[in-house]
């Protein structure tokens, strides 16, 4: 089976192309490199010894969308933008990358008939928790433009669905991904100072940032700061390789791919303090704007319907990403 995988050259998209090389699968890989490196296709290769073939495109580009997507079975949709505060900042180009975008490529899947598509969606289209764990049943209500394109993604893909049930949509809502390959040769880079937790602690433990700044230590949570469902980006990965395995029949479903615990800002550095084997420094600083104190997913769904859980626990993450951030001090560059 040949599936086109948008944004394949991204953190989430990296990882994914090599759990489907290593069971089989033939790729295609559309991506415009605007956050991340042709360097990442070279490693994918040299990790799973398979070749894949890859088109330099825009995801708002359909005659380019058609020829990546000529003969492939499916797609997996990593394409887009993810920083919050820049969509707060940027709202429309976030509407048109995300949302015109998907609108673009699920066009393009109907005119080739393509049905088996399989979405990046995110935790974030649950808001603020009116319970928690979160199910796939929760109230979905954002908080900022990133979160409002995914959801008004997911939408679409509901809508288009009921109008025509030959379909097979998995929408796949993620916690918070983090880690990396255990070879150490692909992981997550982020452009310019990262935004993201376990990022920021693995630049200070390496020497390029002095500390991490802890964003509030009055949330009535267990040691006052942020509690979040880390998982491991491998596991994330094996999800959407179970989910092609079990996309067979016309659906649109949505599904957490999370660990289902929870785990605070001071237990992630903690744990990266024991990986990397220094003490991390950080500080207390007042909170973010617009952070949630709490939350975590329940995965039940995607262990009853695609036979996953999340198997890599904290300690793993943080070794796993200490060992890329080590072996690539300056990113892929
Ligand atoms: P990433 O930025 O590493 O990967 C996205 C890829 O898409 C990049 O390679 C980028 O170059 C490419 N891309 C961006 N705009 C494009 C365009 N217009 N045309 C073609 N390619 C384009 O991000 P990631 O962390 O791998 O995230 C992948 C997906 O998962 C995104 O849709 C993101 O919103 C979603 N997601 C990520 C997280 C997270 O914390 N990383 C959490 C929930 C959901
Ligand atoms: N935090 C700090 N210091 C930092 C960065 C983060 O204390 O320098 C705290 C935050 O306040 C939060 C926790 O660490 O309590 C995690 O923050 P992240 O920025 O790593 O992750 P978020 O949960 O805020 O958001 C991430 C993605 C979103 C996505 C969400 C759920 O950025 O796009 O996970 O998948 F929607």
């Amino acid at each position: 089976m040949k599936v086109l995988v948008t944004g394949g050259a991204g953190y989430i998209g990296s990882h994914t192309c090599v759990e489907l090389l290593n069971v089989g699968y033939d790729l295609v890989v559309f991506d415009n490199f605007s956050n991340s490196t042709p360097e990442v296709l070279k490693r994918i290769e040299k990790i799973t010894g398979k070749s894949i073939l890859f088109i330099n495109g825009d995801i708002r580009d359909e005659d380019a969308i058609e020829k990546a997507l000529f003969g492939c079975d499916a797609v997996i949709h990593f394409a887009g933008l993810k920083a919050v505060g820049e969509s707060v900042e940027k709202p429309l180009e976030y509407y048109d990358v995300n949302v015109y975008g998907t609108l673009c490529l699920v066009r393009v899947m109907q005119k080739l008939h393509v049905r088996k598509l399989v979405f990046s969606s995110s935790a974030t289209v649950y808001g603020d928790p009116e319970f928690l764990p979160f199910t796939e049943e929760h109230p979905l209500r954002t908080t900022n433009p990133y979160a409002q394109t995914k959801l008004v993604i997911e939408e679409m893909l509901r809508n288009l669905y009921v109008s025509d049930q030959t379909w097979r949509i998995m929408i796949l809502r993620y916690f918070n991904p983090v880690g990396a390959h255990e070879s150490g040769l692909i992981g997550e880079d982020p452009k310019g100072t990262p935004n993201n937790l376990m990022p920021y602690i693995a630049q200070v433990a390496v020497g390029k940032r002095e500390k991490v700044s802890v964003f509030g230590d009055n949330y009535p949570t267990k040691d006052g700061t942020g509690i979040r469902d880390y998982i491991h980006v491998v596991d994330l990965a094996l999800g959407h390789v179970k989910a092609l395995q079990t996309i067979n029949k016309p659906q649109c479903t949505a599904i957490n791919l999370g660990s289902g615990k929870g785990y605070s800002v001071l237990d992630v550095i903690h744990a990266f303090s024991k990986a990397c084997g220094k003490n991390v420094s950080y500080m207390i600083v007042p909170r973010r704007a617009g952070d949630i104190a709490e939350f975590y997913s329940d995965p039940t769904l995607a262990k009853e319907m695609l036979s996953w859980e999340a198997k890599r626990n904290l300690d793993a993450m943080c070794t796993d990403m200490w060992n890329f951030q080590v072996k690539n001090p300056k990113g892929y560059v």
